[in-house]
């Protein structure tokens, strides 16, 4: 509602132009005075009709036009992919008599739902590799739409701003405010086929095979102990696997332990009845340290362990590799061995192995200390977080080494400085 005062002032003013009007001297028609020359500067092709509150013109422009609420008229294409991604596109124009031109009104949105985050078009195609997806992007407009050709030279990156996750392909929606107004709005399917590496959730959307990560074995010897399920807890909380060597003897101690460790997909081997060293045994003996602790570890898990033994101290000789060979087992050695057992302290033990392991690294640590368990709390995620992959001695012997060969004794590899 316009207050009466304002519709006062309007009419003075009407008043006053029009009593202004009658006795002003007209341009032509034999008057004296000489018309203004044309501004200098560029008029607006079409009129602007923004103003505020105060603008004098205000009553002129409202008798003028009649009301017109305008016309919203958008579509939406929404899309859920892999039970994982959700995205949309909206797209349309809003009209108004008042308007020279529809406005073009774009958008889209990609979430992934796992994490609640937002991905943008640099989390979805490989930027490095943005060449090859403009050039296909141009490719996908010309068999689309032919007399979009004068155009392409303009092509860019932010050609790709509006697009969704769809089931065959991205699905890229080029808006009249990113791409030429004639050419309206394009929805172009570029497939994941052709999009290959540079799609980036290719192996989120099971396209893709994981790249290789490389691969560590942490191997736990003398338990089990009540500092395995410790380290059990923290394997499974990061989805890690590791290879606990354990005693024949200690095993009726704990063997919902072995069997939780098995279930969570680490292994269990021996690493003999009672910790004897092997080099002081007949070979009768050391076939008995090494099949009766298997036969217990089967016993108590249900599964038979791998032909694979961790001999206590490391100490071999020829008997000992000769036995084991004639019994089909191969022993497993390591390449990092950070002293757990000696220096007790779950810092140095953490600086250790990050300082040391590498690619097919087999670390040596003891599951009967708490300082090794409390470095694990450290070094798992570490690990994993430089990209490492933990794995058991078996996974990482069958990559690395192939088939397991009786009486070898395996190592892993060790960093050379
Ligand atoms: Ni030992």
């Amino acid at each position: 509602m316009r207050s009466k005062v304002f519709w006062l002032v309007v009419l003075a003013l009407a008043i006053l132009v029009a009593v202004i009007s009658c006795y002003a001297p007209r341009y032509g028609g034999g008057s004296e005075i000489i018309p203004p020359m044309h501004p200098i500067y560029d008029e607006p092709e079409y009129p602007l009709y923004e103003y505020d509150e105060s603008d004098i013109y205000e009553p002129y422009i409202e008798e003028t036009l009649p009301p017109d609420p305008g016309e919203l008229d958008l579509q939406t294409n929404n899309v859920f992919v892999a039970g994982r991604y959700a995205g949309f596109l909206t797209w349309g124009y809003f009209r108004h008599s008042a308007v020279y031109e529809d406005i073009a009104i774009a958008d889209s949105q990609v979430r992934d739902t796992y994490t609640g985050a937002i991905l943008y078009t640099q989390d979805i195609i490989d930027t490095e590799m943005m060449d090859k997806v403009l050039s296909l992007l141009a490719g996908a407009i010309l068999a689309h739409t032919p007399q979009a050709a004068p155009y392409l030279y303009m092509i860019e990156a932010d050609w790709l701003r509006h697009l969704v996750i769809d089931h065959e392909g991205l699905r890229v929606m080029l808006a009249p405010d990113i791409t030429p107004w004639d050419l309206g709005f394009m929805h172009i399917l570029l497939t994941y086929e052709e999009l290959d590496e540079a799609f980036l959730l290719g192996v989120e959307l099971g396209l893709r095979e994981p790249p290789h990560r490389p691969m560590v074995a942490l191997t736990f010897d003398d338990g089990p102990s009540s500092y395995t399920d410790m380290i059990l807890d923290i394997l499974e909380a990061h989805g890690a696997r590791a290879t606990f060597c354990v005693l024949g003897n200690r095993i009726h101690h704990r063997p919902e332990t072995l069997v939780r460790a098995v279930a969570s997909g680490s292994e269990v081997i021996g690493h003999s009845w009672d910790h004897s060293d092997f080099t002081r045994l007949n070979a009768s003996a050391i076939s008995s340290q090494i099949t009766r602790t298997s036969a217990e570890i089967e016993a108590a898990t249900g599964i038979s362990p791998p032909p694979l033994v961790r001999v206590p101290y490391g100490a071999t000789n020829s008997r000992v590799i000769n036995t084991a060979r004639d019994l089909g087992y191969s022993l497993l050695h390591w390449s990092v061995d950070p002293q757990d057992w000696a220096n007790r302290d779950a810092y140095v033990i953490y600086e250790h192995i990050m300082r040391r392991a590498i690619e097919g690294s087999i670390i040596l640590l003891h599951d009967i200390h708490t300082s090794t368990a409390e470095a694990m709390t450290m070094v798992i995620p570490r690990l994993i977080e430089e990209g490492f992959q933990l794995v058991t001695a078996s996974e990482l012997i069958a990559h690395h080494y192939g088939e397991l060969e009786a009486g070898e004794v395996y190592k892993g590899f060790r960093n050379p400085w």
